[in-house]
C-alpha cells in the first residue's frame, strides 16, 4: 500500500498562495493579465490564487499538456491535448502550474504560447522540485520548494488519484 506522509497542511498552503497572489498583484498592477492554468493539476491552485488577486482585468483559460502517464516517471514527449481559446495577443500571460519538475512541460508551453504573440509570459508554480530538472528553467513565482519525492494532493495526482486532498503529501511506494 502506498504511504502518505504529510508535508504541507492546508493552512500553510493558504498562507503561501496568498503571498504569491500579493506579489503577482503588485507586479501586474494596471495591466491586463491572462492566467493560463495547466490541467489537470493546477485546477485547485489556480482557483485559490485567482480569488486572491487584487487586479481589475484578469482573464482565465486552461490548456492541457500530456506529460506523465500512469506512473511517476516523466515523459520527454510533451504534447498538447487542449489549447487555450482566449486571444492572448498583446496581453500579459501567467502560466499557472501545480509543480515544476523536469521543466519539460513548462519549456514546451512557453514556446507554444509565444507563437500567439503575447506581450509577456511569466510562470508560476505552486511547488518547485529542482532535483530532476532537465531544462534550466525557473518559475517567476514559487509557493514552496521541495528537494525530492513524489507529491500528491492539492491537485497533484498519482495515476489520477489524490487530487482532491486539501493537504499535500509525499507518496511513498514500496
Ligand atoms: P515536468 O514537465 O517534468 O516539469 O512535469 C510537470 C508535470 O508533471 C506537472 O504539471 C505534474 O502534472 C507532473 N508532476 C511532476 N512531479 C510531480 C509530483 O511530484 N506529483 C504529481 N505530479 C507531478
Ligand atoms: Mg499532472
Amino acid at each position: 500500500m502506498p504511504e502518505l506522509i504529510p508535508i504541507l497542511k492546508r493552512d500553510e498552503i493558504a498562507i503561501k498562495v496568498a503571498a504569491m497572489a500579493k506579489a503577482i498583484s503588485r507586479d501586474y498592477k494596471g495591466r491586463r493579465l491572462v492566467l493560463i492554468g495547466v490541467l489537470k493539476g493546477a485546477f485547485i491552485f489556480l482557483s485559490d490564487l485567482a480569488r486572491h488577486l487584487e487586479l481589475d482585468d484578469v482573464k482565465i483559460d486552461f490548456l492541457r499538456a500530456a506529460s506523465y502517464g500512469e506512473g511517476t516517471r516523466s515523459s520527454e514527449n510533451i504534447h498538447l491535448i487542449k489549447d487555450i481559446d482566449t486571444d492572448i495577443r498583446d496581453k500579459d500571460v501567467l502560466i499557472v502550474e501545480d509543480i515544476l519538475d523536469t521543466g519539460l512541460t513548462m519549456a514546451f508551453l512557453i514556446e507554444h504560447l509565444k507563437a500567439h504573440s503575447p506581450k509577456s509570459i511569466r510562470t508560476c508554480a505552486f511547488i518547485d522540485k529542482p532535483e530532476r530538472r532537465k531544462i534550466p528553467i525557473e518559475a517567476d513565482y514559487v509557493g514552496h520548494r521541495v528537494k525530492e519525492g513524489f507529491l500528491v494532493g492539492y491537485g497533484l495526482d498519482f495515476a489520477e488519484d489524490y487530487r482532491n486532498l486539501p493537504d499535500i503529501y509525499h507518496l511513498k511506494i514500496d
